[in-house]
């Protein structure tokens, strides 16, 4: 994980990929902060790899320290985060062969990715660069991802946020369905993201801890969808409570594995464009059921939603930001800064540094432990690792207009040295 020779001087860049999250400037506050205090510039791509690819980079000492301090609670990528898929060496060397000739044109001697499983194997790609391409450069990849499903890590920054933000709206939205129960609304739907794994659909059930308190089904990508099932523990709810609160994923699949919502487009992974589970589902519980509904779709308003994003989440995405320049500077290379957790009760968390190569590619799904017997909902052992993840308020500065006061950055562009390329 050591670098032969260590970098005496250069900058270095930090790129942000892959969804956003409400707390991923908190991450880019930490390393910018955390390089300043150690002398060193920090430049920014823009649009994540793509912008190191095409030359445009950002130099963030144009920016105030309050301009910083502000990313601490302003949701969405400060400077742009981008989905794309670095190819083989092997097969796309001039990708290689220019991303290499920005770096040395820069005089960039670390960089910092920002992301979530493909984009460690993005990062994991470029620290071994140094080796095949006879150029200096150490790379350590930054966790980040609502999905929290970041292999080693215990958690992922950017999850704790949207599993606050998911509970509480599982508890508001019951409270009202249960208002309206007696002669209208009887079902209500709430469709979260997680296309493979279920954390964020887990995080509702911190909603409530009884059998008939909300939510009464969450529906997990990990489990095959059961039509008939669903619709049993649907009627029964409604029976025995008055009305039914149902949270799914966007990832829930049928018994031949397609999923119950996808829209037909594919990102640059590969990986389908899900959303719009939530009114299949709603439209089987009029057909079959007769009942009222109504449904939502948060979509991003969830991974944005700054304004309730958990303490502990905020606090973790910084640290993790502060702990990747201090690899970088302490010349470490191909390692992740990850959550370890020390202690449940009272909750304790420290930083670790982990190899990239055992969190590239990797996906965290929930274990089966954390899953009642009958699917449906969340056992004492989710709960015990979930709860601390929302713990705390991470409150923001308002204007008189209202308005969370959320900070616009200059992203002042660094002049160009290098003749255009286009990825
Ligand atoms: O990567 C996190 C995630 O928020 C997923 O849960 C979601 O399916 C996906 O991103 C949406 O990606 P995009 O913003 O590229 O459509």
């Amino acid at each position: 994980m050591k670098s032969n020779t260590k970098p005496t001087s250069g900058r270095l860049l930090y790129a942000q990929s892959g969804g956003v999250t409400a707390v991923i400037n908190a991450t880019a506050a930490g390393v910018i902060d955390t390089a300043r205090a150690h002398g060193v510039k920090v430049y920014a791509a823009r649009n994540g790899i793509l912008g190191a690819l095409r030359e445009e980079l950002i130099d963030t000492s144009k920016e105030s320290k309050a301009a910083i301090a502000a990313l601490r609670h302003t949701p969405g990528g400060a400077f742009g985060s981008c989905r794309y898929k670095l190819k083989s060496l092997e097969t796309h060397r001039a990708e290689y062969e220019r991303l290499i000739e920005v770096l040395r044109a820069h005089d960039i001697r670390w960089f910092l990715y920002n992301g979530g499983n493909d984009s460690a194997d993005t990062a994991l790609k470029i620290s071994q660069l140094g080796k095949a391409m006879g150029y200096d450069i150490r790379c350590i990849g930054v966790p980040k991802t609502v999905d929290n499903d970041l292999a080693v890590t215990d958690c992922c920054p950017g999850f704790g946020s949207v599993a606050k933000y998911t509970a509480v709206s599982t508890l508001e939205a019951s409270l009202d369905v249960a208002s309206m129960a007696d002669t209208s609304t009887k079902v209500f739907i709430l469709e979260v993201m997680g296309r493979h794994a279920g954390w964020i659909a887990a995080a509702a059930g911190l909603a409530g801890d009884h059998a008939d308190a909300p939510p009464h089904l969450i529906l997990f990508p990990e489990n095959v969808f059961d039509e008939a099932a669903f619709l049993a523990k649907v009627k029964a709810t409604v029976e025995r409570v008055g009305w039914c609160t149902v949270v799914a994923s966007e990832g829930i699949r049928n018994a031949a594995g397609q999923f119950l919502a996808e829209a037909g487009t594919r990102d640059a992974f590969g990986h389908s464009q899900l959303g719009g589970v939530a009114p299949v589902l709603a439209a089987l519980v009029k057909d079959k059921l007769g009942y009222k509904y109504h449904w939502a779709l948060p979509d991003y308003l969830q991974r944005s939603a700054r304004h309730l994003a958990s303490k502990t989440d905020a606090e973790q995405a910084y640290a993790v930001g502060k702990a990747a320049v201090q690899y970088a500077l302490a010349d470490m290379n191909a390692v992740m800064p990850v959550i370890v957790r020390t202690s449940d009760v009272p909750y304790r968390w420290k930083i670790e540094p982990a190899p990239l190569s055992k969190v590239a590619n990797h996906e965290k799904k929930m274990p089966r432990n954390f899953i009642t017997r009958d699917g449906f909902g969340i056992t004492a052992a989710a709960r015990r690792y979930l709860a601390p993840l929302i713990q705390g308020e991470a409150p923001l500065p308002y204007g008189k207009d209202g308005l969370p006061k959320y900070v616009q950055l200059k992203n002042a562009a660094v002049p160009g040295k290098l003749p255009p390329f286009k990825p």
